[in-house]
């Protein structure tokens, strides 16, 4: 069942399919060890030597004297405080007399079958049979307070998700200042550190560094999972790369304020701690109580950065998003955002969805700006009161006529927010997140609702629900446009302050949770100034996350690279837009827009009735290639072959199905060279003793409108789906194409864009 526990040896042994983790029982006074992770071991005889206990003079019991750096170098499973680890801790509770010492020591454990929801948070889950869970109970005997370590090791897949929960069971109040979702102690080694670092426009690129002593971190205070920092930490062992090398992946199902620690000891051992950021936190804890933590993820790689993605991957697909879109194929939307601002009517938006029906975009978004006094963004956010000036009929109007013409709807929100100026702040002043006496920050001329605060997040979720009912409404844009900053609740007593930050993450889980119960068939689409909020937590609520609010397609290309590390393609919202590109003034062809969307969730933000001729004549062959290539993208198995962030000149990256007898490899050049030949570029998962068929997919056919109702859309690869017209033929060896590469020529241009689809061929 993937989790055994050795009486003998006191060990306890966890499997995934290719990975072992080890945790031990140690001493007389029962510290618990962190022995092993990494590759599976068949057999772990002498395993506790591995806690390094029997070398002197770092004996616990046997040599109290040296007690002190026994507690400095022991490998602890969950880190104690003050008492002489001088290491980063992973829980810090202060009692009344303001003492925090903790050391945990193994009380009892169970070994479970599934894996329990975390109330209030999202988590990971599996199916019976697909994953256990060993909780391990640990108590300080001085105090009597009690932390239970949870581990659900998966079957499928070379995951093990931790959370842990602490009861108070000291009789007596207590405050937890610091407390982490885990904590690994390993073997020292020479490793890299690989992080997702970022700002608005430019979410989640990568960086790669050495790991020194010392200690490096990652965080967010900004009370979002943030465009700054991923709430994610790889450790690379020195030379691995995209497909060789080992491998550790740490990532953070949460969607506030988190810190992500590494720590190279004195000795050379490394401590990786994650969880809630401990700087503007602390919980109190009555008697009885308990706290429960956020999960984290762990997965271990034996073959480089590739395989841990694919896990990553593999992981979010089948045990965290839940929403019924997951596996279906979404509606190809087009947002009025970029194509209109705030300047828009009903007629206008029924122009564009018009066009946009004409040509076989199947829904339209109404973005910022429907609903109160909203002209611009300094003004009513709270007020969601359809604005019939702009909307004359209100929703319904507007969606009985997108119904004539077989288009579904979508509408923005931003609930979690107040407007200074808006009807409810001047009702409910005390309702925004601010400190009395002090000038709040304010972003876009708004303050953060206390959602924290019951009454509010009801009132608000009335208001979403009162929209919603007023028409038929198939996809929901949840925004979040700005940080948390002067943090203080008008309700929360002063010694509970340091509650609201994890309290608001909370809430905002709790209000999504009330949407999608309300509405199962609603498409969920979170976003945060672009891809702020692009973590697991939200994941766990929405099948997609707005990438970002830059729709350049080659800045794309680099913010989709560092997206695609972590989370399934399908997950990624992305449309083509207008050029020059709203942010970056860059110009890029058409195709290359199209080719860069269609690897997300692909729609339009754009007007599409200011297009010319010729880009409105691709849109039904774009349209097309989505349909005939949307499953494969999203329930593909993903692989990078080259980096434009790493060589600054091209990008490629592939999809394969399950079986690699159907391929499909995004190409694109984004610098010309002068005379230069064409590039090999090695393919990764194809079963090499076959041929495999290799056929461009051209996106440029304008005539191509004709042949679209002769072709039949589902969702196969098949045939008859590719006009001939739209492709060149080659045939090649699954052998060369992994081991010297796929030829690409010298395309004519910076910025082009390719589509190679290749299928294996039956043999004989
Ligand atoms: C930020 C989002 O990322 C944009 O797509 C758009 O919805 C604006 N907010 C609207 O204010």
């Amino acid at each position: 069942m993937g989790i055994r526990y050795l009486e003998k040896e006191r060990l306890f042994v966890l499997d995934t399919p290719n990975t072992t983790y080890m945790i031990g029982i140690v001493s007389k006074e029962g510290f618990l060890g962190h022995l092993y992770y990494g590759k599976k071991l068949e057999n772990v005889t002498g395993a506790m030597s591995l806690s390094r206990v029997n070398e002197p003079p770092y004996t616990p019991d046997t040599n109290d004297r040296d007690r002190g750096s026994f507690m400095d170098t022991f490998p602890f499973e969950y880190a104690s405080t003050n008492v002489g680890d001088f290491r980063e801790s992973a829980l810090v509770v202060r009692d009344g007399n303001g003492h925090s010492a903790v050391n945990l020591k193994y009380e009892s454990h169970s070994i479970e079958e599934g894996k329990n929801g975390l109330k209030g948070l999202p988590a990971t889950f599996g199916e019976q049979g697909s994953v256990n869970t060993l909780k391990i109970l640990c108590t300080d005997p001085e105090t009597g307070l009690k932390a239970e370590l949870s581990y659900s090791v998966f079957e499928d897949v070379d995951v093990i998700t931790r959370n842990v929960k602490v009861v108070n069971e000291t009789g007596d109040r207590v405050w937890i200042d610091k407390i982490m979702s885990m904590c690994l102690d390993m073997e020292g080694k020479s490793y890299d550190t690989l992080t997702l670092h970022g700002s608005w426009a430019r979410e989640r690129q990568e960086d790669r560094k050495t790991l020194g002593f010392g200690r490096f971190s990652i965080a967010s205070l900004r009370g979002e999972s943030s465009h700054q920092e991923q709430p994610f930490l790889a450790l690379l062992e020195e030379g691995a790369n995209d497909v060789a090398g080992e491998v550790y992946g740490f990532h953070f199902v949460y969607s506030g304020d988190f810190i992500a620690q590494v720590q190279k000891s004195q000795f050379g051992q490394i401590r990786v701690l994650m969880g809630i950021h401990p700087e503007y936190f602390c919980w109190e804890l009555a008697p009885g109580e308990e706290f429960q933590t956020p999960e984290v993820v762990m997965v271990f790689s034996d073959a480089g950065v590739g395989k841990m993605t694919r896990n990553l991957h593999f992981l979010y697909r089948n045990h965290l998003i839940r929403n019924p879109w997951l596996h279906k194929e979404r509606p190809i939307l087009i947002n009025n955002w970029e194509a209109t601002y705030f300047d828009f009517d009903a007629e206008k938006l029924l122009q564009i969805a018009r066009e946009g029906a004409k040509l076989g975009i199947e829904m339209l978004v109404l973005d910022d700006g429907w609903f109160g006094n909203r002209y611009d963004d300094n003004r009513a956010l709270g007020d969601w009161i359809v604005n019939t000036k702009k909307l004359p009929g209100g929703l319904r109007k507007l969606t009985d006529e997108l119904a004539k013409i077989g288009m579904k709807f979508g509408l923005w929100f931003e609930p979690e927010m107040i407007s200074a100026d808006s009807d409810l702040y001047r009702q409910h002043p005390d309702w925004a997140i601010q400190i009395p006496g002090r000038i709040p920050g304010r972003s876009r001329n708004q303050l953060v609702l206390d959602i924290s605060r019951k009454e509010v997040r009801d009132y608000i979720m009335e208001q979403m629900f009162r929209v919603m009912d007023s028409a038929e409404i198939d996809y929901v844009k949840w925004d979040m446009n700005r940080p948390l900053t002067d943090l203080a609740s008008a309700v929360l007593p002063g010694e509970r302050q340091g509650e609201l930050s994890h309290r608001y993450v909370l809430a905002m889980y709790e209000m999504q949770e009330r949407l999608i119960q309300r509405y199962p068939a609603l498409l969920l689409e979170n976003c945060s100034g672009g891809g702020g909020r692009f973590d697991p937590g939200m994941l766990y609520y929405s099948p997609q996350i707005w990438c970002s609010d830059n729709t350049d397609a080659i800045e794309r290309l680099k913010i989709q690279e560092g997206t695609a590390l972590l989370y399934p393609l399908g997950c990624m919202g992305a449309h083509i837009s207008a050029c020059p590109n709203h942010i970056m003034g860059r110009n890029t062809p058409f195709e290359t827009r199209a080719i860069t969307a269609l690897c997300g969730t692909f729609g339009y933000e754009l007007d599409i009735t200011r297009l010319s001729d010729e880009e409105r004549h691709q849109i039904p062959t774009q349209i097309h290639i989505y349909h005939a290539f949307q499953e494969l993208i999203r329930e593909g198995i993903y692989y990078r072959n080259a980096s434009y962030t790493k060589n600054h000149q091209y990008d490629c990256f592939q999809v394969n199905n399950k079986e690699a007898t159907t391929v499909l490899i995004f190409f694109t050049q984004v610098l010309a060279e002068a005379n230069m030949h064409s590039r090999f570029v090695k393919l990764q998962g194809l079963n090499t003793g076959k041929r495999y068929r290799i056929r461009e997919v051209n996106l440029q056919k304008g005539d191509f409108m004709k042949d679209v109702e002769n072709i039949v859309l589902k969702n196969t690869v098949s045939e008859n789906m590719i006009s001939e017209k739209m492709i060149s033929e080659n045939i090649v060896s699954g052998d060369i194409l992994m081991n010297v590469g796929i030829q690409i020529m010298r395309l004519n241009g910076d910025f082009q864009a390719r589509l190679y689809l290749l299928e294996q061929m039956d043999e004989g």
